[in-house]
C-alpha cells in the first residue's frame, strides 16, 4: 500500500534538472518505446504526474500525454509553470482512472509508485493499457541509501514491482536496480 503524499510546498524540488541523475529523459523515452523515429502517435499517461517534470520530457514524442494527479493543486503548479498543448490533465487516484479501457499504449510512473502501489492501482493501469502496451515504473529503491528521496521503511524492492505487475496480468520486458533506484518495464 502506498505512503504520504508528496508536499505540494515543496513541488519546486521536482523541477531540479540534477533529478535526471536518476532517471534520464532518454532512459525514460527508451523504457517506453517512443521517439521521434519511432511511435509519435502514442497515447501515454504520466502517473503522479507532479509539476510535470517528466511529462514535459516525454509529449513532445507522443500525440497525447495524460497528465494523471490525485492533487489539483500539482496541476496547478504544472499550469503555472506551462505545458505543452498535447497534455491533459487528468485529477484522480490511479486506482481510479477517468479514462477507457485499452485507451493507452503505456503509462509510466516516475518516483511516484511507492505512494500508490496497491493491486487495485495496477489492475486499473491493466484495464486503460492497450494489450501489448507497456508500464514503465521508475522509483526510489528499498535496496538505496535513503539519503535522498522518501526514507527506505516507505520504498519498494524492484522484486515488489516484478512481483505485483505480474498479479496485474503485465510481463517484464526489463527490470534493472541501479544505485538508488529502480525501473521496470512490463508488457501488457
Ligand atoms: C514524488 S512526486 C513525483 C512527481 C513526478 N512523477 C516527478 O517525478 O516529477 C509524486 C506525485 O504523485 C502524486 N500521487 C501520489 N499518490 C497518487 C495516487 N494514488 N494517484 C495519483 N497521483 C498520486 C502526488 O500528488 C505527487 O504529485
Amino acid at each position: 500500500m502506498g505512503h504520504h503524499t508528496f508536499d505540494i510546498e515543496r513541488a519546486d524540488a521536482l523541477e531540479d534538472p540534477g533529478r535526471y541523475e536518476y532517471c534520464s529523459r532518454e532512459e525514460l523515452l527508451a523504457a517506453l518505446d517512443i521517439g521521434p523515429t519511432t511511435d509519435t502517435d502514442a497515447v501515454i499517461a504520466d502517473i503522479g504526474s507532479g509539476t510535470g517534470f517528466y511529462t514535459d520530457a516525454v509529449a513532445p514524442c507522443a500525440d497525447l500525454v495524460y497528465a494523471v494527479d490525485v492533487q489539483s493543486g500539482m496541476h496547478d503548479r504544472y499550469r503555472t509553470k506551462g505545458h505543452p498543448a498535447n497534455v491533459s490533465f487528468v485529477t484522480a487516484e490511479a486506482s481510479s482512472l477517468p479514462i477507457e479501457s485499452n485507451k493507452l499504449d503505456a503509462a509510466f510512473s516516475t518516483m511516484t509508485y511507492h505512494e500508490f502501489a496497491d493491486p487495485d492501482a495496477l489492475s486499473e493501469l491493466a484495464r486503460v493499457i492497450r494489450p501489448g502496451g507497456r508500464i514503465v515504473t521508475v522509483d526510489w529503491s528499498k535496496c538505496g541509501s535513503g539519503e535522498s528521496g522518501p526514507p527506505r521503511s516507505e520504498r519498494y524492492e524492484l522484486a515488489d514491482a516484478v512481483r505485483e505487475s505480474a498479479a496485474a496480468g503485465f510481463t517484464t520486458v526489463d527490470a534493472t536496480s541501479r544505485i538508488e533506484t529502480f525501473i521496470h518495464i512490463g508488457r501488457r
